[in-house]
């Protein structure tokens, strides 16, 4: 497996800028959001004590957002990152029963952790090539008690180049539209061109593969829950 691209996420000033502008990069992240908790409701919302896992939980965004639906959510955050990690404790210090991991997913695949109720990850598995989805896949599949889900958030490869055009087009709407309502005026044109040119994010793989991937590891009710171009919310049930 290749290894966790520490040079990038490691480096203090890569992850803040990504955290201050993550409204504005990511199109439609409060709906994203609030699509994953619904999901969270409808499927888990009568259990107690549901045990979450947050894969490259970067500064707790995802578990701080479930906690405020399911305040006796168990979690366990993982990340390669000492730093989010260190955004995640800051940011979730009121709650009690959270766990902080930290492990690449590289590394994670020989850390025999605890079963969960429901895996959520967001922007972080792309970082890995197709092979290392499926080990990762495999690993949550493992992982996640009967009738459990997995939910992944993610930037996803356009299966052709028109669509990418049209793709990179509504992303740049997106930015523009955001940046006049929060009155910024900053440019995304490099950031929108090279969105999966750069080492970051060449490992990029398409909705279609990362379903089928899913399917062959097991899972159950795969299916993509939302996509608004290159950004998608993808899962399935064990
Ligand atoms: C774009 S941030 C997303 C953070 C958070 N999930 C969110 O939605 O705001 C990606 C996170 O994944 C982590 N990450 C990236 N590649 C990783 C890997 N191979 N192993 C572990 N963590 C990784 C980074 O450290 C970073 O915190």
């Amino acid at each position: 497996m290749t290894e966790f691209d520490n040079t990038r996420w490691a480096e203090k000033d890569f992850g803040q800028q990504y955290l201050e502008t993550a409204d504005i990069r990511v199109v439609e992240r409060d709906r994203l959001l609030a699509i994953l908790k619904s999901f969270y409701r409808h499927f888990q919302g009568d259990k107690k004590q549901c045990r979450v896992l947050d894969l490259g939980c970067g500064d707790g965004v995802l578990i701080h957002e479930l906690l405020g639906i399911d305040s006796s959510i168990s979690a366990t955050l993982v990340d390669g990152s000492e730093d989010m990690l260190t955004k995640a404790k800051n940011r979730l210090t009121a709650f009690k029963d959270i766990r902080f991991v930290k492990a690449s997913f590289q590394e994670l695949l020989h850390i025999g952790l605890q079963e969960f109720d429901f895996v959520v990850s967001a922007l972080a598995i792309h970082h890995l090539t197709m092979s290392e989805k499926k080990s990762l896949f495999k690993y949550i599949y493992s992982h996640l008690d009967a009738g459990g889900y997995f939910v992944n958030i993610e930037v996803i490869l356009p299966p052709t180049e028109a669509l990418e055009g049209w793709y990179q087009n509504l992303w740049r709407e997106w930015i523009i539209e955001k940046q006049t309502a929060l009155g910024i005026e900053d440019d995304y044109e490099g950031t929108i061109r090279s969105y999966k040119e750069k080492g970051h994010y060449s490992k990029l793989d398409t909705l279609t593969d990362q379903l089928n991937a899913l399917n062959e590891v097991g899972f159950k009710d795969v299916d993509c829950f939302y996509k608004y171009g290159i950004f998608a919310m993808y899962g399935g049930r064990r």
